[in-house]
Parts: C-alpha cells; sequence; structure tokens
C-alpha cells in the first residue's frame, strides 16, 4: 500500500510516518515546506492508495489574531487537497476536533450534533471540513480531541518542563474531554486504511483515548508531586485569547460499530 502525508513534521504525522513504515506501508511524507497545502498542488498521485492529511494551523489562541492564516491551512489548504485527490481518485483521510462544538450539551458529542465553534481554530477546521464533504466523497473526517505524543509540542511536555522550573503550578479543572495519544490515534489510521469496510463507510467519525478526566487530573498522571504542587483552578481563573468549549466529550460508538474500533486507555500511551 502506497501513502501519502502532508504535514509529515506535526506531532501526529512524524508519529504516523514512523508507524507506517514500520508497518511496512510504501510512504510518501511531505513536511510544510517540502508541501504547503495553501498553494496550488501538482502532487502526482498515481498509484496512491490514500492520503492523510496531518497538516493543520494548530496555535488555537494565535489564530484570534490571524484567522486568515487559520482558514489558509484549515480551510483552503483541505479544499485543495480534496480537489486533488478527487483528481486522482485518491482517498482523503483528515484530522478535524472537539473544538468544532461548543462545549455547551450535557454529554459526549455525536458525529450528528450540530457543529457551534467557539474560537476561530475551530471554525476553520469545521469549514475545512465542509469544503472536503462538499469537495470529494471519498473522506473520512475523524474528529479527535486533546493528542499528545512523542513528536511536537504538547500539554504533557509543557507541563513537564513547567513542572521541573516551579514548585507549584495551576491548571484548568473544569475542561471536560479526552486525552489521545497520537500513538493510538495512527494505529487506527492504518486500520481504517486496510478496512474492508472503509470504502462504503466514508464520512464524519469521532476517536479519542478513554476515560474521560480534566486538564488538572491528567496533568497529575504524569508530574512528580514531590518537584511540584498542582492546585485546580477554573478556566475563569485562566484567561486565553481563545475561549474553549468546557464539555469535550466525544463519543466514539460509531466507529466502533462501523470498524469495530475499541477506545484505548490514553495512560498506556503516557509513558
Ligand atoms: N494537537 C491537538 O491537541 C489536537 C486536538 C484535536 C485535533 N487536532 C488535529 O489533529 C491534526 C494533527 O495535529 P497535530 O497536533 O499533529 O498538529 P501539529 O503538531 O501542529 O502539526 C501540524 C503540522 O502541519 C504543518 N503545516 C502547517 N501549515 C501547513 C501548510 N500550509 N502546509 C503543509 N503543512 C502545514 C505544520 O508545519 P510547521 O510546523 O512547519 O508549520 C505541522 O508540522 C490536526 O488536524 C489538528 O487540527 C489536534
Amino acid at each position: 500500500m502506497k501513502i501519502v502525508i502532508t504535514g509529515a513534521k506535526g506531532q501526529l504525522g512524524s508519529e504516523l510516518v514512523e508507524q507506517a513504515l514500520h508497518a511496512g506501508l510504501e510512504v510518501q511524507a511531505y513536511s510544510s515546506q517540502a508541501l504547503d497545502i495553501t498553494q496550488d498542488l501538482t502532487l502526482d498521485l498515481s498509484g496512491v492508495d490514500a492520503l492523510i492529511n496531518c497538516a493543520a494551523y494548530t496555535a488555537v489562541d494565535q489564530a484570534e489574531d490571524a484567522p486568515e492564516k487559520a482558514f489558509a491551512v484549515n480551510a483552503t489548504g483541505v479544499k485543495n487537497l480534496a480537489i486533488l485527490c478527487k483528481k486522482y481518485q485518491v482517498p482523503l483521510i483528515h484530522l478535524s476536533t472537539d473544538y468544532v462544538f461548543d462545549g455547551t450539551k450535557k454529554g459526549a458529542y455525536f458525529e450528528t450534533d450540530p457543529p457551534n465553534p467557539q474560537n476561530v481554530y475551530g471554525a476553520s477546521k469545521l469549514k475545512g471540513e465542509q469544503l472536503l464533504q462538499a469537495t470529494w466523497e471519498k473522506h473520512i473526517i475523524l474528529r479527535v480531541s486533546w493528542v499528545f505524543g512523542r513528536f511536537g509540542n504538547n500539554f504533557v511536555k509543557t507541563i513537564l518542563r513547567l513542572s521541573q522550573e516551579r514548585p507549584q503550578l495551576k491548571i484548568v479543572s473544569d475542561q471536560i474531554g479526552s486525552p489521545t495519544a497520537a500513538q493510538h490515534i495512527s494505529q487506527l489510521i492504518l486500520t481504517l486504511l486496510r478496512h474492508p469496510k472503509l470504502q462504503s463507510n466514508w464520512g464524519i467519525y469521532h476517536y479519542t483515548d478513554a476515560p474521560l478526566t480534566n486538564w488538572c487530573d491528567f496533568a497529575k498522571n504524569f508530574v512528580n508531586p514531590k518537584q511540584c504542587e498542582i492546585t485546580p483552578i477554573k478556566t475563569a481563573e485562566y484567561l486565553t485569547k481563545a475561549k474553549r468549549p468546557q464539555n469535550s466529550a466525544l463519543n466514539c460508538s460509531k466507529i466502533n460499530h462501523v470498524f469495530g474500533i475499541k477506545q484505548m486507555e490514553w495512560k498506556t500511551a503516557l509513558k
């Protein structure tokens, strides 16, 4: 199997490239320097079995001041890829986010729940979903949340670093969600690519690791309490440019029902 991966030097892209090569796939991996998805794409996809788009503008707070940058990558860039994939009849696996929802629902969000993003990043990701849906039928939109992994930047690495620098950290405890390992997302993408039911089940799917937690409790799983004391605070006490959803819980029963993919535990990947 031959696949193309965009955004290949990001947190998820790096992990996916490594796992795909390890699984014996033929991989064409493009960093943002090698392939800028906002530009005219002249890539030849002949003989390619799938394109996985890990490229995104993910600076959630910066996006509030640079909406045109976020929309260029997360919306126009996705449309560019969709047009290219359609030209070559290549399925497009695309990543999206819990931030398409406003977080006011009681209980976990289904794929059919109406999105209502609360920040520019979420709005740009939603636009990307919509452009993909309108452009190329053979797509999977995989909404994930709170991604962490070995590569790139993430909450785990930031908090670990800060916990070595400071005796106390205040961390938000009233946002609910599921940390999700890049390792597990990559694993499930490789499962999807080989799945006999893929060709008849395009669409949006939610996947997160389990169980649900909040940022503060999550941090307690990897910060040494002897080194740094963690205190819970409310979102209102930690002001950020972009508003975050209070409830980021994604219901993952559809991906289980259709493809037999079960939620994995984030704890197993934390090490
Ligand atoms: N991180 C999370 O917590 C989270 C949560 C939910 C959903 N997601 C989604 O999961 C996916 C993967 O996220 P991630 O955490 O791996 O993000 P990431 O680490 O920020 O990686 C994104 C990659 O995209 C590249 N990129 C940016 N602009 C590009 C362009 N114009 N053309 C080509 N590549 C470009 C970046 O390259 P440069 O660094 O060179 O700009 C970076 O390598 C994204 O779709 C994201 O929206 C992430």
